[in-house]
């Protein structure tokens, strides 16, 4: 049950293939099947170390998790190689306490050296710099975090959905794997990790490795990653986690009391593993298992590999919201086996993995809610558009001396999206995703930049087909704005519920007259977007009379709903909402309705008590972005 996993030691370091086509390695007649394996690596601006001079080929973790002190401590042990030069070894950290570094040989007798910690950067974290005696050996540096290491959130019994006991777990893309792991902290290098990780008794490890939970939780265990990762993949949780399995290859782990809540919600999650497979070839990792976190979860998903990590909040009931999990699931060929080499890069992740979302939800769900899914993505990426800089809307995003976080648009998702649909109707299905196949096989286990990927798919499909029409590639990937002839979803799938909306908006139609207690999420979300910020609270009211919006389980229509009430001033629904803001800390919900609120001074003076009750609950990503918004600071509290 739990064998059958692919063990590949390959070299992880890669050069981009345009710097060979630059070199002219490229450039004499290259047959389609010419494509060369890459070998150094991208520059990365998010990252001190120096991969291109001391490979790591192998991470070992070895640490205990205090939770009176809401601290890990002990250390961890790089295996790495001299490729060239004579400098340190340098490592990335974020607020971590290094207590000691040694070296070794054979990985057996271990002595001191010498180390260094640069000066800090805000976005970046602090350089650890190691002396390094030998060509060929081990590093172990001894560490332990700080209330400031990004990555990780601790949370009190009372913040769990059983509220008997703690819980902790990270959260390490793209940048917070350094604040809990001194570590080359770059997409462009993956490494095979083992983990050796002490809990107190009766709490359950679980990571991004293979699980056991056959075996007791006696607050002893021991993991394996044996495919190479980067380190933003990197992921542990530990609480009291119970679990459910749902095929022979697939479960749900989550607190005992919405177990059994998750493992209905997912049923299908089999189903989908077995499209994907069909479309986009063999599933490499093994097992596919979800943990559902405790409400704080900062993200929708998160794509740890074997274990999916998942907010509650998609838990809606009806399975309307789980195409987040193909989503998370699609990055186990996009993302997790095929890598952004760098965060400029990182619509290969996000975009792909949207793409092919789309092709399973058409499979397992129908084309109709893929459709509808692809209609709300564009319009979420037409309103996005609308309030980034043109610099900000190109698939190969400028992020010098910014947080990476910043590439987390709806460009990267969406307009990535795009560009794949529009390359399918370019060049046909069947053709399409043969490329797709051989994209994946070619680029199993590496990182790629956005060069090495038109590189890639010049030779693999552009130059050997004719298209239907045009695509400009280079113009989706470096300049702003959506390029002429993209792909775009039938406009009519809602065109029942745009009338709908209309006719109510004009006062023609009765709210209880919509015929709208069949609607699909989607076509909530659709009719939700159609009302102007300046409807007026009696409108919302008729609708919530009729639709009990404000009541609604479903986190993705409430969201909405709630910032609809916001605008239109609907006091009745503020209860919810500060109740809303209080139970969960998705950052995808929290930040735009705290956004909503500070528009207007009562609204801020709402959103501060608010926050003040809800910031202890949120992780440290969720915070940075309300903070930023209300202009918090430590001493706001
Ligand atoms: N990998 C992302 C989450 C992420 C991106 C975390 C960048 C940190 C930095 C994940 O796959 C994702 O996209 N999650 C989405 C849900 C998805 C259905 C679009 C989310 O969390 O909302
Ligand atoms: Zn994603």
């Amino acid at each position: 049950m739990f064998e059958g996993i692919e063990s590949i030691a390959i070299p992880t370091i890669r050069t981009p293939l345009a710097a060979l086509a630059a070199l002219g390695i490229l450039s004499c007649s290259p047959g389609p099947d010419a494509v060369p394996d890459a070998v150094a690596v991208a520059e990365d601006l998010h990252s001190y170390s120096n991969p291109a001079e001391v490979e790591v080929r192998h991470l070992a973790i070895d640490l205990t998790a205090d939770f009176d002190n809401k601290e890990l401590s002990g250390w961890a042990t790089l295996e790495f190689s001299r490729l060239r030069g004579s400098r340190p070894m340098i490592l990335d950290t974020r607020a971590l306490r290094i207590e000691k570094v040694e070296v070794s040989a054979d990985g057996h007798g271990f002595h001191e050296t010498k180390f260094r910690l640069g000066e800090t950067d805000p976005i970046l974290g602090t350089p650890l710099e190691i002396e390094l005696p030998l060509s060929n050996g081990y590093v172990r540096i001894h560490y332990r975090t700080t209330s400031d290491s990004t990555a990780l959130q601790w949370l009190e019994p009372e913040q769990t959905a059983g509220k008997r006991h703690p819980f902790l777990y990270t959260q390490s893309e793209p940048i917070h794997a350094r604040s809990w792991i001194p570590l080359q902290d770059t997409p462009a290098v993956k490494v095979p990790y083992s983990a050796h990780i002490r809990t107190p008794k009766g709490l359950r490890a679980v990571m991004s490795a293979g699980n056991r939970p056959d075996l007791p939780a006696d607050g002893d265990y021991r993991f394996q990653m044996p495919n190479p990762v980067p380190s933003y993949l990197i992921a542990l949780a530990v609480g009291d986690i119970e679990f459910r399995p749902l095929s022979h290859r697939t479960g749900v782990y989550a607190e005992p009391e919405v177990v059994e809540k998750a493992a209905r919600e997912f049923e299908d999650t089999e189903k989908m593993l077995v499209a994907a497979e069909r479309l986009f070839g063999r599933y490499r990792w093994g097992r596919y298992d979800i943990l559902v976190l405790p409400p704080s979860f900062p993200f929708g998903g998160m794509e740890n590999p074997r274990l999916t990590f998942a907010t509650p909040t998609v838990l809606a009931g009806d399975k309307s919201l789980v195409s987040l999990i193909a989503h998370e699931m699609a990055h186990s060929w996009a993302g997790n086996l095929v890598t952004n080499a760098t965060w400029r890069d990182f619509w290969l992740n996000e975009g792909f993995a949207v793409y092919l979302t789309r092709r399973i939800v058409e499979q397992v769900y129908g084309r109709k809610r893929m459709e509808m899914e692809a209609l709300l993505g564009v319009q979420a990426l037409r309103e996005e558009m609308e309030r980034l800089p043109e610099s900000d809307q190109i698939l190969h995003i400028d992020l010098k001396d910014r947080d990476p976080i910043d590439a987390l648009t709806a460009i990267a998702y969406q307009k990535g999206a795009l560009l794949l649909h529009t390359l399918e109707a370019a060049y046909g299905r069947e053709r399409f995703d043969r490329y797709l196949r051989a994209y994946f096989d070619q680029f199993a286990f590496r990182s790629i930049t956005t060069a090495d990927f038109q590189q890639d798919l010049q030779y693999r499909l552009l130059n050997r087909a004719e298209p239907a029409f045009p695509v400009p590639v280079k113009q989706w990937l470096y300049e702003p704005g959506i390029p002429d002839g993209a792909w775009m979803p039938p406009p009519d799938v809602f065109a029942h519920v745009d009338k709908a909306a209309e006719a109510w908006l004009e006062g023609e139609l009765p709210a209880s007259r919509l015929d709208a207690r069949g609607w699909s999420t989607q076509e909530w979300l659709r009719f939700l977007r159609a009302i102007p910020p300046d409807a007026g609270a009696g409108k919302l009211a008729q609708l919530d009379r009729a639709y009990h919006l404000t009541q609604t389980g479903n986190a993705e229509i409430l969201g909405r709903w709630l910032k609809l009430a916001i605008q239109n001033g609907y006091e009745r629904a503020m209860p919810r909402l500060r109740w809303f803001l209080t139970t969960q800390g998705r950052r995808k919900f929290v930040a735009p309705l705290f956004e909503e609120l500070a528009k207007t001074p009562e609204g801020k003076k709402r959103a501060l008590a608010i926050y003040r009750e809800a910031r202890p609950l949120y992780h440290p990503i969720t915070r940075e972005a309300v903070d930023k918004t209300l202009g918090w600071t430590e001493s706001s509290g």
